[in-house]
């Protein structure tokens, strides 16, 4: 019995589901279970297991030093096993050996539903490797209820190959029964025709057709970008601190806001960096949640100026001798109370032109809270990630944010860039993004009449960095030939917004065209591109813009349509 016990130490755990033996005598506690032969359908795994322990015997103390070492596992007389279907021996951990491994350098072990597993080189490569070592020694459940985009199978296939054991019985059981609540109980309510990419944390963008039904986006219908549970916070308690300034920390309450700055409104388009990332995932699977062409949205935000509350906190222009940035931090937190993060550059938020708000109110009303109540930054011409929400605090500083989603995300790679090679401190991190474009109706793969000889196609348009769109050209033939797309900024039969100054337009426009239907076709390639205010235009194509994180991903849009005769 010893030595299968010990033999367990040689087993290399593979991407495989297991399956126990049922073991007699029946086991009580964790330190006193063993495996013994089980009944007659489990012989082939005993036998398999054999030889395992015959294989075992052989190879002797250096194959379990080697193991040993590889895997961080020490060898333990007191371990017992499960057997997996393919047969190999799985050592069982009570929770204290499992706390154990919480480093480096003792090698970093989690569990997930009963399995253990050590993580120990996963972490280098995982670009949220120190919040990862947060986990260690513990259960990952609490962390994935927070990050429940790893709750997918793709990721628990990734995890499979790092299985080392199985977590004994009486600590799976104690386990289950502090199960932490649910973090996203007290998360807002959602119009139900968001179509939802992931519930906790909740992410959400509305149908297409639906964005380009009105210039302002209603609020209701605008994609919901979060990171973690929506907290609940007090108009009446709520404080934000302004730091890092000679004078010291400002604390404004949001009466202070409302009154003692100016109120300034803005209509600003914000987008998420990985706004149409299914594209991307298209060409070659990426990391992150299959956005469609949706996660964008266009609102009126008032507020007062960043500007403003950074020259009443003491900012005078001896602070831009030393200072680069100006930090944000969110109210949301995560389990170890960590909170959303980003950062922009100094000059955007204290130059005039910058147009950076304090924003309290979003299309009229107060902000809802899945877009930041009461009080977010809205950094027009900037990506969304920036935008932070919640906002709690305001730190101006030599250094960026050293926020994860600063650091270790949101930023362009290579085509070529793998998880094997990223590294993450070589890329800046993305602030203005390029000019993008997108059709929102007809859908890919409607079936038009061709009784209706015309067809209409609409979209919108957007440039990052207070560049503005002139020109939205379409095509119906792959992009054989072209026509230009009427663009409007307001809704139709209203007056427009007026035209923005030179390199502050940062709201989108919608376009539309109406052209005959081609006699003969029975199916169309509708293409959208856009071209800015310094004659940018979208790629062509996906694949030299294709990234690991699929950011960024702007390329010409296209929606095949087919055409139905009766
Ligand atoms: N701010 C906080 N505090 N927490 C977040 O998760 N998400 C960011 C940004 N600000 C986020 C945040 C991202 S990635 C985007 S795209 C926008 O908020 C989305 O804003 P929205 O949900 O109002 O559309």
């Amino acid at each position: 019995m010893l030595l299968l016990r010990r033999c367990c130490s040689l087993t290399r755990c593979g991407p495989i589901s297991t399956r126990r033996l049922k073991v007699a005598p029946a086991v009580t506690s964790c330190a006193a279970r063993f495996c013994s032969s089980g009944s007659e359908d489990q012989s082939s795994y005993q036998c398999a297991n054999w030889k395992h322990i015959l294989a075992g015997l052989l190879a002797g103390t250096g194959a379990v030093l080697v193991y040993s070492q590889h895997r961080h596992k020490a060898e333990r007389a007191d371990v017992s096993v499960t057997i997996t279907e393919k047969g190999s021996l799985l050592p069982v951990f009570s929770q204290d050996e499992v706390t154990k491994h919480r480093s480096l350098e003792d090698g970093v072990w989690v569990t997930y539903k009963g399995g253990v597993y050590d993580i120990t080189e996963f972490v280098a490569m995982h670009p949220g490797g120190n919040k990862i070592l947060l986990a260690a020694g513990g259960a990952l459940e609490p962390f994935w209820a927070l990050y429940a985009v790893h709750d997918q199978e793709h990721v628990l296939e990734i995890l499979s190959e790092y299985k080392v054991g199985e977590l004994c019985e009486e600590d799976l059981k104690k386990q289950q029964a502090s199960k932490p609540s649910d973090p996203f109980s007290s998360d807002p309510e959602r119009h139900p025709v968001l179509q939802v990419n992931t519930l906790k944390p909740f992410n959400a963008e509305p149908p297409p057709e639906i964005l380009s039904d009105s210039y302002i986006t209603p609020s209701a219908f605008f994609f919901k970008r979060n990171h973690l549970p929506v907290p609940q916070l007090d108009q009446a308690s709520y404080r934000l601190q302004v730091e890092g300034l000679p004078q010291g920390v400002l604390s404004l309450s949001l009466e202070d806001l409302k009154t003692k700055f100016p109120k300034h409104t803005v209509t600003v388009t914000l987008q998420c960096a990985g706004n149409r990332r299914g594209d991307m995932n298209k060409v070659k699977p990426v990391k992150g949640l299959n956005w469609g062409v949706a996660a964008i949205g266009n609102a009126k935000w008032s507020g007062a100026r960043l500007r403003d509350v950074l020259l009443a906190a003491g900012f005078e222009p001896g602070v831009a001798q030393w200072a680069r940035h100006v930090q944000f931090e969110g109210l949301d937190k995560d389990v170890t109370g960590t909170s959303y993060g980003a950062s922009i550059p100094l000059n955007k938020a204290i130059g005039e032109e910058g147009d950076v708000l304090l924003a309290y109110e979003m299309n009229g009303e107060d902000i809802p809270r899945d877009h930041g109540y009461p009080v977010r930054v809205v950094v027009p011409g900037v990506v969304g990630a920036r935008n932070v929400k919640w906002l709690g605090k305001i730190v101006v500083s030599a250094e960026e944010s050293s926020s994860h989603w600063q650091q270790q995300d949101y930023k362009g790679f290579a085509p070529g860039t793998d998880w094997n090679q990223v590294d993450f401190e070589s890329a800046p991190a993305i602030q203005e993004l390029p000019v993008q474009s997108a059709i929102t109706v007809p859908a890919d793969g409607a079936v038009i009449h061709h009784s209706d000889e015309t067809l209409t196609v609409a979209g919108y348009a957007w440039s990052g960095g207070g560049r503005e769109v002139i020109r939205v050209d379409v095509s119906l033939d792959g992009g054989k030939t072209w026509q230009v797309a009427q663009l409007r900024s307001g809704d139709k039969g209203q007056a427009p917004e007026p035209s923005p100054p030179p390199g502050r337009a940062w709201a989108w426009k919608l376009w539309e065209i109406t052209a005959p239907l081609p006699p003969e076709a029975e199916e169309l390639e509708i293409i959208c591109k856009a071209v800015d205010s310094s004659y940018n235009v979208q790629p062509d194509t996906v694949p030299p813009i294709w990234n690991l994180r699929g950011l960024l991903s702007n390329a010409w849009h296209r929606v095949t349509v087919r055409l139905r005769r009766d």
